[in-house]
Protein backbone atom coordinates (compact mmCIF):
# COMPACT_ATOMS: atom_id res chain seq x y z
CA UNK A 1 0.00 0.00 0.00
CA UNK A 2 1.53 3.08 -0.91
CA UNK A 3 -1.27 5.68 -0.60
CA UNK A 4 -2.03 7.44 3.12
CA UNK A 5 -3.39 4.89 5.35
CA UNK A 6 -6.43 5.08 7.68
CA UNK A 7 -6.12 2.99 11.16
CA UNK A 8 -9.12 1.51 12.25
CA UNK A 9 -10.11 -1.45 15.04
CA UNK A 10 -11.23 -4.41 14.04
CA UNK A 11 -14.38 -3.86 15.19
CA UNK A 12 -14.55 -0.09 13.65
CA UNK A 13 -13.70 -2.07 10.18
CA UNK A 14 -16.17 -5.09 10.54
CA UNK A 15 -18.90 -2.69 11.53
CA UNK A 16 -18.44 -0.52 8.48
CA UNK A 17 -17.95 -3.19 6.10
CA UNK A 18 -21.34 -4.86 7.46
CA UNK A 19 -22.79 -1.40 7.22
CA UNK A 20 -21.83 -1.16 3.34
CA UNK A 21 -22.63 -4.61 2.42
CA UNK A 22 -26.12 -4.34 3.76
CA UNK A 23 -26.56 -1.02 2.30
CA UNK A 24 -25.92 -2.77 -1.16
CA UNK A 25 -28.76 -5.42 0.00
CA UNK A 26 -27.77 -8.10 1.07
CA UNK A 27 -29.19 -9.17 4.59
CA UNK A 28 -27.52 -8.60 7.81
CA UNK A 29 -26.86 -12.23 9.18
CA UNK A 30 -24.50 -12.79 5.14
CA UNK A 31 -23.30 -8.93 5.49
CA UNK A 32 -21.90 -9.61 9.00
CA UNK A 33 -20.20 -12.82 7.56
CA UNK A 34 -18.52 -11.51 5.03
CA UNK A 35 -17.40 -8.36 6.90
CA UNK A 36 -16.21 -10.88 9.41
CA UNK A 37 -14.22 -12.64 6.91
CA UNK A 38 -12.56 -9.45 5.39
CA UNK A 39 -11.39 -8.46 8.13
CA UNK A 40 -9.62 -11.61 9.32
CA UNK A 41 -7.93 -11.02 5.88
CA UNK A 42 -6.97 -7.72 6.28
CA UNK A 43 -5.54 -8.54 9.74
CA UNK A 44 -3.75 -11.54 8.68
CA UNK A 45 -2.21 -8.88 6.62
CA UNK A 46 -3.44 -10.34 3.34
CA UNK A 47 -5.16 -6.66 2.16
CA UNK A 48 -5.89 -8.16 -1.28
CA UNK A 49 -8.62 -10.41 -0.01
CA UNK A 50 -10.22 -7.71 2.53
CA UNK A 51 -11.47 -4.36 2.81
CA UNK A 52 -10.30 -3.66 -0.84
CA UNK A 53 -13.02 -6.24 -2.12
CA UNK A 54 -16.04 -4.63 -0.89
CA UNK A 55 -16.51 -1.82 -3.43
CA UNK A 56 -16.36 -4.93 -6.31
CA UNK A 57 -19.31 -7.23 -3.58
CA UNK A 58 -21.45 -4.18 -3.46
CA UNK A 59 -21.85 -3.57 -6.80
CA UNK A 60 -22.17 -7.49 -7.89
CA UNK A 61 -25.12 -7.36 -4.99
CA UNK A 62 -26.22 -4.04 -5.94
CA UNK A 63 -26.61 -5.18 -9.84
CA UNK A 64 -28.69 -8.72 -8.92
CA UNK A 65 -25.24 -11.15 -9.53
CA UNK A 66 -25.48 -12.09 -6.34
CA UNK A 67 -28.93 -14.25 -4.65
CA UNK A 68 -29.49 -12.25 -1.50
CA UNK A 69 -31.66 -14.87 -0.23
CA UNK A 70 -30.13 -18.23 -1.56
CA UNK A 71 -32.44 -21.21 -1.51
CA UNK A 72 -29.34 -23.27 0.35
CA UNK A 73 -29.47 -27.18 0.24
CA UNK A 74 -26.83 -29.39 1.71
CA UNK A 75 -27.33 -32.71 -0.22
CA UNK A 76 -25.67 -35.60 1.12
CA UNK A 77 -24.11 -37.96 -0.92
CA UNK A 78 -22.86 -40.63 0.44
CA UNK A 79 -21.91 -41.38 4.52
CA UNK A 80 -18.63 -38.78 4.04
CA UNK A 81 -19.40 -36.98 1.43
CA UNK A 82 -21.90 -34.20 0.38
CA UNK A 83 -22.97 -31.61 -2.17
CA UNK A 84 -23.64 -27.60 -0.72
CA UNK A 85 -26.04 -26.18 -3.56
CA UNK A 86 -25.16 -22.26 -2.89
CA UNK A 87 -27.81 -20.84 -5.47
CA UNK A 88 -25.16 -18.25 -6.32
CA UNK A 89 -25.63 -16.30 -2.56
CA UNK A 90 -22.13 -14.80 -1.54
CA UNK A 91 -19.25 -17.06 -1.67
CA UNK A 92 -17.77 -16.31 2.07
CA UNK A 93 -21.31 -17.26 3.31
CA UNK A 94 -22.23 -20.32 1.46
CA UNK A 95 -18.61 -21.74 1.70
CA UNK A 96 -18.68 -21.20 5.72
CA UNK A 97 -22.03 -23.25 5.77
CA UNK A 98 -20.85 -25.77 3.86
CA UNK A 99 -17.96 -26.27 5.75
CA UNK A 100 -20.04 -26.80 8.85
CA UNK A 101 -21.61 -29.45 7.16
CA UNK A 102 -18.31 -31.41 6.32
CA UNK A 103 -16.81 -30.53 10.03
CA UNK A 104 -19.80 -32.20 11.45
CA UNK A 105 -19.25 -35.47 9.06
CA UNK A 106 -15.42 -35.42 9.04
CA UNK A 107 -15.78 -35.76 13.41
CA UNK A 108 -18.42 -38.48 12.78
CA UNK A 109 -16.83 -40.88 9.86
CA UNK A 110 -13.37 -39.31 10.00
CA UNK A 111 -13.47 -38.22 6.71
CA UNK A 112 -15.90 -35.70 4.82
CA UNK A 113 -15.35 -34.72 1.34
CA UNK A 114 -17.62 -31.67 0.75
CA UNK A 115 -18.42 -29.63 -2.67
CA UNK A 116 -19.95 -26.61 -2.97
CA UNK A 117 -21.74 -25.74 -5.94
CA UNK A 118 -22.66 -22.68 -7.49
CA UNK A 119 -21.16 -19.54 -5.49
CA UNK A 120 -19.93 -16.52 -5.52
CA UNK A 121 -16.25 -15.71 -5.09
CA UNK A 122 -15.61 -16.67 -1.49
CA UNK A 123 -12.32 -14.42 -0.52
CA UNK A 124 -9.48 -16.14 1.25
CA UNK A 125 -9.01 -19.84 1.88
CA UNK A 126 -7.06 -19.49 4.98
CA UNK A 127 -10.63 -18.41 6.81
CA UNK A 128 -11.80 -21.56 6.41
CA UNK A 129 -9.65 -24.41 7.01
CA UNK A 130 -8.30 -22.26 10.12
CA UNK A 131 -11.78 -22.93 11.21
CA UNK A 132 -11.35 -26.98 10.19
CA UNK A 133 -8.23 -26.79 12.18
CA UNK A 134 -9.77 -24.65 15.64
CA UNK A 135 -11.82 -27.90 15.19
CA UNK A 136 -8.94 -30.25 15.64
CA UNK A 137 -9.33 -31.23 11.64
CA UNK A 138 -7.01 -31.39 9.06
CA UNK A 139 -8.16 -29.05 6.15
CA UNK A 140 -7.36 -28.81 2.37
CA UNK A 141 -9.64 -26.62 0.43
CA UNK A 142 -9.61 -25.16 -3.35
CA UNK A 143 -11.59 -23.58 -5.64
CA UNK A 144 -11.79 -22.06 -9.33
CA UNK A 145 -11.48 -18.42 -9.88
CA UNK A 146 -11.53 -16.47 -13.41
CA UNK A 147 -9.02 -18.04 -16.01
CA UNK A 148 -6.18 -15.62 -15.74
CA UNK A 149 -3.06 -18.07 -15.91
CA UNK A 150 -1.56 -19.44 -19.59
CA UNK A 151 -0.77 -23.08 -19.35
CA UNK A 152 2.63 -23.82 -19.39
CA UNK A 153 3.94 -23.27 -22.92
CA UNK A 154 0.33 -21.43 -24.21
CA UNK A 155 -0.11 -18.46 -24.94
CA UNK A 156 -3.88 -18.02 -23.96
CA UNK A 157 -5.36 -17.97 -20.17
CA UNK A 158 -6.86 -20.95 -19.59
CA UNK A 159 -6.81 -21.52 -16.08
CA UNK A 160 -7.42 -19.53 -12.80
CA UNK A 161 -5.23 -18.45 -9.76
CA UNK A 162 -6.93 -21.51 -8.31
CA UNK A 163 -6.06 -21.31 -4.84
CA UNK A 164 -4.75 -24.22 -2.37
CA UNK A 165 -5.29 -23.87 1.44
CA UNK A 166 -3.98 -26.79 4.03
CA UNK A 167 -4.26 -26.54 7.99
CA UNK A 168 -3.53 -28.96 10.88
CA UNK A 169 -4.03 -28.26 14.51
CA UNK A 170 -0.93 -28.02 16.55
CA UNK A 171 -0.13 -28.56 20.83
CA UNK A 172 0.36 -24.42 20.02
CA UNK A 173 -2.59 -21.50 20.36
CA UNK A 174 -2.71 -21.38 16.52
CA UNK A 175 -2.51 -24.11 13.63
CA UNK A 176 -0.15 -24.52 10.69
CA UNK A 177 -2.01 -22.66 7.89
CA UNK A 178 -0.61 -22.96 3.81
CA UNK A 179 -2.18 -20.91 1.56
CA UNK A 180 -1.61 -19.77 -1.72
CA UNK A 181 -2.40 -19.40 -5.51
CA UNK A 182 -1.21 -21.08 -8.03
CA UNK A 183 0.15 -18.38 -9.73
CA UNK A 184 3.22 -16.51 -9.38
CA UNK A 185 1.68 -13.47 -8.62
CA UNK A 186 -2.15 -11.92 -8.56
CA UNK A 187 -3.39 -10.09 -11.19
CA UNK A 188 -3.43 -6.94 -8.38
CA UNK A 189 0.06 -7.02 -8.46
CA UNK A 190 0.34 -6.10 -12.23
CA UNK A 191 -2.32 -3.61 -11.77
CA UNK A 192 -0.49 -1.90 -9.32
CA UNK A 193 2.99 -1.93 -11.95
CA UNK A 194 0.81 -0.83 -14.79
CA UNK A 195 -0.37 2.30 -12.34
CA UNK A 196 2.94 3.09 -11.10
CA UNK A 197 4.38 2.56 -14.42
CA UNK A 198 6.68 0.49 -12.63
CA UNK A 199 8.25 -3.30 -14.69
CA UNK A 200 7.49 -6.24 -13.40
CA UNK A 201 9.77 -9.26 -12.78
CA UNK A 202 10.32 -11.14 -16.21
CA UNK A 203 8.88 -14.53 -14.16
CA UNK A 204 5.41 -13.31 -13.48
CA UNK A 205 3.24 -13.01 -16.23
CA UNK A 206 3.64 -12.78 -20.58
CA UNK A 207 2.11 -10.95 -23.71
CA UNK A 208 -0.09 -12.04 -26.18
CA UNK A 209 2.46 -14.24 -27.74
CA UNK A 210 3.24 -15.85 -24.96
CA UNK A 211 6.27 -14.63 -23.84
CA UNK A 212 7.58 -13.23 -20.68
CA UNK A 213 7.61 -9.49 -20.39
CA UNK A 214 9.12 -6.99 -17.60
CA UNK A 215 5.70 -4.81 -19.25
CA UNK A 216 3.43 -4.63 -16.95
CA UNK A 217 0.56 -2.78 -19.80
CA UNK A 218 1.28 -5.95 -22.36
CA UNK A 219 0.41 -8.73 -19.90
CA UNK A 220 -1.68 -10.64 -21.42
CA UNK A 221 -1.71 -13.93 -18.53
CA UNK A 222 -0.44 -14.70 -15.84
CA UNK A 223 2.34 -17.45 -14.86
CA UNK A 224 2.18 -21.09 -13.02
CA UNK A 225 4.22 -20.90 -10.57
CA UNK A 226 6.98 -23.32 -11.40
CA UNK A 227 5.96 -23.80 -15.11
CA UNK A 228 4.93 -27.22 -15.63
CA UNK A 229 3.93 -28.01 -11.68
CA UNK A 230 1.93 -25.20 -10.81
CA UNK A 231 0.23 -25.55 -14.53
CA UNK A 232 -0.63 -29.13 -12.99
CA UNK A 233 -1.60 -28.02 -9.52
CA UNK A 234 -4.03 -25.39 -11.05
CA UNK A 235 -5.14 -28.01 -13.27
CA UNK A 236 -5.74 -30.04 -10.10
CA UNK A 237 -7.70 -27.58 -8.27
CA UNK A 238 -10.08 -26.89 -11.25
CA UNK A 239 -10.89 -30.56 -11.99
CA UNK A 240 -11.44 -31.54 -7.93
CA UNK A 241 -13.33 -27.90 -7.36
CA UNK A 242 -15.25 -27.74 -11.46
CA UNK A 243 -15.33 -31.03 -13.40
CA UNK A 244 -16.07 -32.94 -10.07
CA UNK A 245 -19.32 -30.68 -9.32
CA UNK A 246 -20.61 -30.91 -12.71
CA UNK A 247 -19.69 -27.19 -13.12
CA UNK A 248 -18.34 -24.85 -15.75
CA UNK A 249 -14.56 -25.67 -16.13
CA UNK A 250 -10.74 -24.16 -16.96
CA UNK A 251 -11.33 -21.04 -19.60
CA UNK A 252 -15.59 -21.70 -19.37
CA UNK A 253 -15.37 -20.20 -15.76
CA UNK A 254 -17.18 -16.75 -15.76
CA UNK A 255 -14.87 -13.55 -14.87
CA UNK A 256 -15.02 -12.25 -11.96
CA UNK A 257 -15.35 -8.88 -13.73
CA UNK A 258 -18.17 -9.31 -17.10
CA UNK A 259 -21.66 -9.06 -15.92
CA UNK A 260 -22.08 -8.16 -12.29
CA UNK A 261 -25.77 -8.73 -13.50
CA UNK A 262 -25.40 -12.90 -13.31
CA UNK A 263 -24.53 -15.37 -10.70
CA UNK A 264 -20.89 -16.81 -11.29
CA UNK A 265 -21.22 -20.68 -10.47
CA UNK A 266 -18.13 -21.49 -9.07
CA UNK A 267 -16.56 -24.21 -7.27
CA UNK A 268 -15.14 -24.93 -4.25
CA UNK A 269 -14.30 -28.39 -2.39
CA UNK A 270 -13.21 -29.09 0.82
CA UNK A 271 -11.45 -32.56 2.26
CA UNK A 272 -11.68 -32.71 6.10
CA UNK A 273 -9.54 -35.92 8.05
CA UNK A 274 -10.07 -36.22 11.54
CA UNK A 275 -6.53 -37.32 12.81
CA UNK A 276 -7.94 -39.49 15.84
CA UNK A 277 -9.54 -42.09 12.90
CA UNK A 278 -5.43 -42.34 12.04
CA UNK A 279 -3.15 -41.52 14.90
CA UNK A 280 -3.42 -40.38 18.54
CA UNK A 281 -4.52 -36.44 18.47
CA UNK A 282 -2.36 -35.29 21.21
CA UNK A 283 0.54 -36.60 20.21
CA UNK A 284 0.09 -35.59 16.31
CA UNK A 285 -0.60 -31.75 17.85
CA UNK A 286 2.47 -32.42 19.70
CA UNK A 287 4.35 -33.45 16.82
CA UNK A 288 3.59 -30.77 14.77
CA UNK A 289 4.31 -28.17 17.50
CA UNK A 290 7.53 -30.20 17.48
CA UNK A 291 8.34 -29.47 13.94
CA UNK A 292 7.94 -25.91 14.12
CA UNK A 293 9.88 -25.65 16.75
CA UNK A 294 12.81 -27.71 14.93
CA UNK A 295 11.82 -25.35 11.80
CA UNK A 296 12.55 -22.28 13.94
CA UNK A 297 15.61 -23.51 15.28
CA UNK A 298 17.38 -24.67 11.53
CA UNK A 299 19.85 -21.81 11.48
CA UNK A 300 18.70 -19.23 8.83
CA UNK A 301 20.67 -18.76 5.40
CA UNK A 302 21.75 -15.52 4.22
CA UNK A 303 19.46 -12.85 3.68
CA UNK A 304 17.14 -14.76 6.39
CA UNK A 305 16.25 -13.62 9.61
CA UNK A 306 14.40 -16.72 10.67
CA UNK A 307 12.62 -19.88 9.13
CA UNK A 308 8.88 -19.38 9.51
CA UNK A 309 6.18 -22.20 9.06
CA UNK A 310 3.85 -21.58 6.87
CA UNK A 311 1.43 -18.81 8.19
CA UNK A 312 3.52 -17.21 10.68
CA UNK A 313 4.32 -14.21 9.12
CA UNK A 314 0.08 -13.69 9.01
CA UNK A 315 0.06 -14.63 12.48
CA UNK A 316 2.38 -12.35 13.54
CA UNK A 317 0.57 -9.59 10.91
CA UNK A 318 -2.57 -10.23 13.27
CA UNK A 319 -1.27 -9.68 16.55
CA UNK A 320 0.39 -6.25 15.35
CA UNK A 321 -2.98 -5.27 13.92
CA UNK A 322 -4.87 -6.67 16.60
CA UNK A 323 -2.72 -4.29 18.78
CA UNK A 324 -2.27 -1.05 16.91
CA UNK A 325 -5.11 -1.57 13.90
CA UNK A 326 -5.95 -2.52 10.91
CA UNK A 327 -4.26 -0.22 7.85
CA UNK A 328 -6.91 0.65 5.60
CA UNK A 329 -5.93 2.28 2.44
CA UNK A 330 -7.82 6.54 3.16
CA UNK A 331 -9.61 6.39 -0.42
CA UNK A 332 -11.21 2.92 0.41
CA UNK A 333 -11.79 4.21 4.25
CA UNK A 334 -13.52 7.17 2.52
CA UNK A 335 -15.68 5.35 0.44
CA UNK A 336 -16.78 2.82 3.67
CA UNK A 337 -17.70 6.14 5.20
CA UNK A 338 -19.65 7.95 2.50
CA UNK A 339 -23.11 7.36 1.23
CA UNK A 340 -22.20 5.75 -1.98
CA UNK A 341 -22.86 1.79 -2.45
CA UNK A 342 -20.44 1.65 -5.80
CA UNK A 343 -19.23 3.63 -8.41
CA UNK A 344 -19.99 1.30 -10.98
CA UNK A 345 -16.40 0.80 -11.99
CA UNK A 346 -16.25 -3.13 -12.17
CA UNK A 347 -18.32 -4.04 -14.93
CA UNK A 348 -16.22 -4.75 -17.76
CA UNK A 349 -17.14 -6.48 -21.64
CA UNK A 350 -13.10 -7.11 -21.78
CA UNK A 351 -13.08 -9.40 -18.71
CA UNK A 352 -9.29 -9.45 -18.85
CA UNK A 353 -8.07 -5.96 -19.47
CA UNK A 354 -8.40 -4.33 -15.85
CA UNK A 355 -9.95 -4.96 -13.02
CA UNK A 356 -11.25 -1.61 -12.26
CA UNK A 357 -12.48 0.69 -14.89
P1 LIG B 1 1.28 -15.65 -0.44
O1 LIG B 1 2.26 -15.76 -1.59
O2 LIG B 1 1.27 -14.38 0.31
O3 LIG B 1 1.60 -16.81 0.60
C1 LIG B 1 1.61 -18.17 0.21
C2 LIG B 1 1.97 -19.05 1.39
O4 LIG B 1 3.35 -18.93 1.70
C3 LIG B 1 1.23 -18.68 2.69
O5 LIG B 1 0.79 -19.85 3.32
C4 LIG B 1 2.26 -17.97 3.52
O6 LIG B 1 2.03 -18.16 4.91
C5 LIG B 1 3.52 -18.69 3.09
N1 LIG B 1 4.71 -17.86 3.27
C6 LIG B 1 4.95 -16.63 2.75
N2 LIG B 1 6.15 -16.19 3.14
C7 LIG B 1 6.69 -17.16 3.92
C8 LIG B 1 7.93 -17.31 4.62
N3 LIG B 1 8.87 -16.36 4.62
N4 LIG B 1 8.13 -18.44 5.30
C9 LIG B 1 7.20 -19.41 5.33
N5 LIG B 1 6.01 -19.34 4.70
C10 LIG B 1 5.78 -18.22 4.01
O7 LIG B 1 -0.18 -16.00 -0.91
P2 LIG B 1 -0.89 -15.75 -2.33
O8 LIG B 1 -0.51 -16.85 -3.27
O9 LIG B 1 -0.61 -14.35 -2.75
O10 LIG B 1 -2.44 -15.90 -1.96
C11 LIG B 1 -3.08 -14.87 -1.18
C12 LIG B 1 -4.50 -15.24 -0.85
O11 LIG B 1 -5.31 -15.15 -1.99
C13 LIG B 1 -4.74 -16.64 -0.30
O12 LIG B 1 -5.38 -16.47 0.95
C14 LIG B 1 -5.68 -17.32 -1.28
O13 LIG B 1 -6.64 -18.17 -0.67
C15 LIG B 1 -6.35 -16.12 -1.91
N6 LIG B 1 -6.86 -16.40 -3.24
C16 LIG B 1 -8.21 -16.53 -3.39
C17 LIG B 1 -8.76 -16.77 -4.64
C18 LIG B 1 -10.23 -16.93 -4.81
O14 LIG B 1 -10.69 -16.94 -5.94
N7 LIG B 1 -11.01 -17.08 -3.77
C19 LIG B 1 -7.90 -16.85 -5.84
C20 LIG B 1 -6.51 -16.74 -5.56
C21 LIG B 1 -6.00 -16.49 -4.30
Amino acid sequence: MSEELVYLNKEELQSLMQTKLEKAGLKESHAKEVANHLTYADLRGVHSHGTVRVEYYAERIAKGGTTIDPAFRFEKTGPSTGVFHADNAIGHVAAKEALGYGIEMAKETGVAIVGVSKMGHSGMLSYYVDLAAQNDLVALAVCQSDPMAVPFGGTKPYFGTNPIAFSAPTNDARPIIFDMATTVQAWGKILDARSKNMPIPNTWAVDENGEATTDANKVNGLLPISGPKGYGLMMMVDILSGSLLGLPFGQHVSSMYSDLSKGRDLGQLFILINPSYFTELDQFKQNLSQMIQELHDNKAAPGFDQVYYPGELSEIRQQEHETSGVPVAKSIYDYLVSDAVHFDRYDHSDAFAETEK
